[in-house]
């Protein structure tokens, strides 16, 4: 990158550092018992403490949602950073580990109640010690009698010790949208240099150049169905639509090893296979989704029988297989599934390094296509961001050919995509110093311009990031759409776009897309900044194109020079 535009992206990402408000929790340190109630279970202080003097030892709990609570002041619509530090003291015998959250409760005016995870961490054993719970969140627009920050999550049979607990206002970027433009015209676009060259009969005042941006080179993706893909009824349509405004995509389904493989030994990869080289044949690229998947709800039955030996050489061969047959088909290979939500494989094997391990045998199965972890609540939600942080750290210092880090991004039902969020939560990420790829986009809105607004406002702050290389929404025609038509772009047997399709395209295929054309200045010169992609220039002379001297050309990062000789 060159050394002004990096300087001005980490002057964008210094000005827009945090500043933190008073702390609201009071005695967050647990020196007393004050302010934190504990209902229905036991607490005392103890010298096992995170810092200080005293932490707070819970114990008799009858609820995995039972824990110590202090109600706390939030003010709606304002963001918030919340932390805090628990350390289980004993594990429950036969179970992998206790998932732990730092929880938010409201209760409405209107009595309606939610819960809301700021901070979360799952399969947490003794052996981990003190674990730090931690994320940032803004409170939803709604009048509010009361709130509480509390623990929750482990088996009631464990105990745990708490500590240092803190709460405390961010403020929002206030200037996102003006970022966003300048990360995207610093990271998104290039120089187009236009030297014209006129015989001495061509006044140039009659020249003008039209710039046509013809090709994307913006990797923007969609999950693809693969029974929309091979309808009869349907797929000439969809195919049409995924041809005409998608350059890559991912077979959601059918490369997930609970469906190739849901009996043992009865292995199924034509369903992805015919889907992927269809995809290939239109000018796609293709992202693999995925090699194993470790949240124990998603391994199949027959594979949770084994254990040992048996497990890893059957993992291994599986790996080697399904790399083996979409051998040169796909870019991208999405490892281990939500390796922060559950870790099944590694704890089946009791071997807390077969995460490395997976990557290392993809990796050595096919050095070329380019690997990632994939994850939620890192960016949509915030609970997990800074673990997955860590867990970048982990695998690009073990160096297993960890490539990028896949960001899901669900946003919740009916929930504005908060871009400050996004932004700081991308920021945090960012300190890996791997590329950053949006893998399943979707947010939810009944209504389709509210739908619009939040895809809009979740598109600009993450194509307004300088470390995202690529957006992947996760469907997008309601019939074929996980979340139905709420989330969806496209609707209908006839695929109509609604609201929310047509703001999304015109982002990409209007804005962020380059078609400008230019009356030649007396000197010849000419500048235009385009958008990334392949290029059509396009020389008229009084309102005419002439012929044999238009200049096609790739625009990518660096200024690109075109010489154009007009001689009419
Ligand atoms: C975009 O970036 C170019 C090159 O750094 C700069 O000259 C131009 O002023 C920028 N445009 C806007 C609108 O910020
Ligand atoms: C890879 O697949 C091909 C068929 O596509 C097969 O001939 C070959 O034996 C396989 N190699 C391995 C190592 O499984
Ligand atoms: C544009 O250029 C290509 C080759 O570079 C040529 O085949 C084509 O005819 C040209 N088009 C026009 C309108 O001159």
């Amino acid at each position: 990158m060159d050394p002004a535009v990096r300087l001005f992206l980490l002057a964008l990402v210094f000005k827009s550092s945090e500043s933190l408000g008073d702390e609201l929790v009071k005695n967050g340190g647990f020196e007393s018992m004050d302010h934190w109630g504990c209902w229905q279970i036991q607490c005392s202080l103890t010298t096992d403490k995170h810092s200080g003097h005293h932490a707070l030892k819970v114990t008799g709990r009858h609820n995995w949602y039972e824990g110590p609570s202090q109600f706390i002041e939030l003010t709606p619509g304002h963001l918030y950073t919340a932390s805090g530090w628990v350390k289980l003291l004993s594990d429950q015998p036969g179970q992998p580990g206790q998932d732990v959250f730092l929880e938010i409760g409201y209760t409405y005016t209107d009595g309606s109640q939610y819960f809301f995870v700021a901070g979360s961490h799952n399969g947490v054993k003794t052996s981990d010690g003190w674990v730090h719970l931690t994320g940032n969140f803004d409170v939803p627009k709604k009048p509010t009698k009361e709130v509480r920050i509390y623990y929750q999550g482990p088996d009631p049979s464990v105990s745990f010790v708490v500590d240092d607990v803190s709460l405390k206002e961010i403020s929002p970027v206030s200037n996102w949208r003006h970022i966003s433009d300048s990360v995207i015209n610093q990271t998104r676009k290039s120089d187009i240099h236009i030297h014209v060259t006129t015989a001495s009969h061509v006044k140039r005042a009659d020249v003008e150049i039209h710039v046509l941006q013809k090709k994307r080179s913006f990797p923007l993706g969609t999950d693809v169905s693969y029974t929309a893909y091979n309808s009869n009824a349907a797929g000439g349509k969809f195919r049409a639509f995924l041809q005409r405004h998608f350059n890559w995509a991912t077979p959601g389904l059918p490369l997930k090893w609970h469906f190739t493989e849901q009996r043992r030994g009865q292995v199924n990869y034509q369903d992805a296979l015919t889907t992927i080289h269809g995809l290939r044949k239109q000018g796609l690229k293709v992202r693999g989704h995925n090699l194993v998947w470790s949240v124990k709800d998603y391994v199949q039955d027959w594979l949770q029988q084994l254990s040992g030996n048996e497990l890893r050489t059957v993992v291994k061969q599986h790996i080697i297989d399904i790399m083996n047959v979409t051998h040169g088909l796909l870019e991208h290979w999405d490892v281990n599934n939500e390796n922060l939500h559950g870790t099944w494989y590694q704890d089946t094997l009791h071997d807390p390094d077969y995460d490395l391990e997976l990557f290392r045998i993809a990796h050595h199965a096919d050095p070329n296509v380019k690997l990632f972890l994939n994850e939620y609540g890192v960016v949509a939600g915030g609970h997990s961001t800074n673990d997955y942080l860590k867990q970048a750290q982990h695998f690009k210092a073990a160096n297993v050919g960890l490539y990028g880090l896949g960001v899901q991004c669900h946003f919740p039902s009916e929930y504005a995509p908060e871009p400050s969020l996004i932004k700081k939560r991308l920021d945090v990420l960012a300190q890996a110093g791997l590329p950053i790829w949006v893998t399943e986009l979707d947010v939810q809105a009944q209504d389709e311009n509210r739908r619009a607004d939040f895809y809009e406002t979740a598109l600009r702050a993450v194509y307004g990031h300088p470390a995202v290389e690529g957006i992947v929404f996760w469907g997008f025609w309601d019939q074929a759409h996980w979340l139905g038509r709420k989330a969806s772009l496209v609707q209908g047997d006839d695929m109509q776009m609604n609201a929310a399709g047509r703001r999304v395209f015109d982002l990409f295929e209007n804005q962020w897309t380059t078609d400008e054309t230019h009356s030649l200045p007396t000197s010849g010169q000419l500048t235009v900044r385009g958008f990334h992609g392949d290029y059509e220039i396009r020389v008229m002379h009084q309102g005419r194109e002439l012929a044999n001297l238009n200049k096609t050309f790739t625009l990518a990062k660096g200024d690109h020079s075109v010489n154009i000789n007009v001689h009419q």
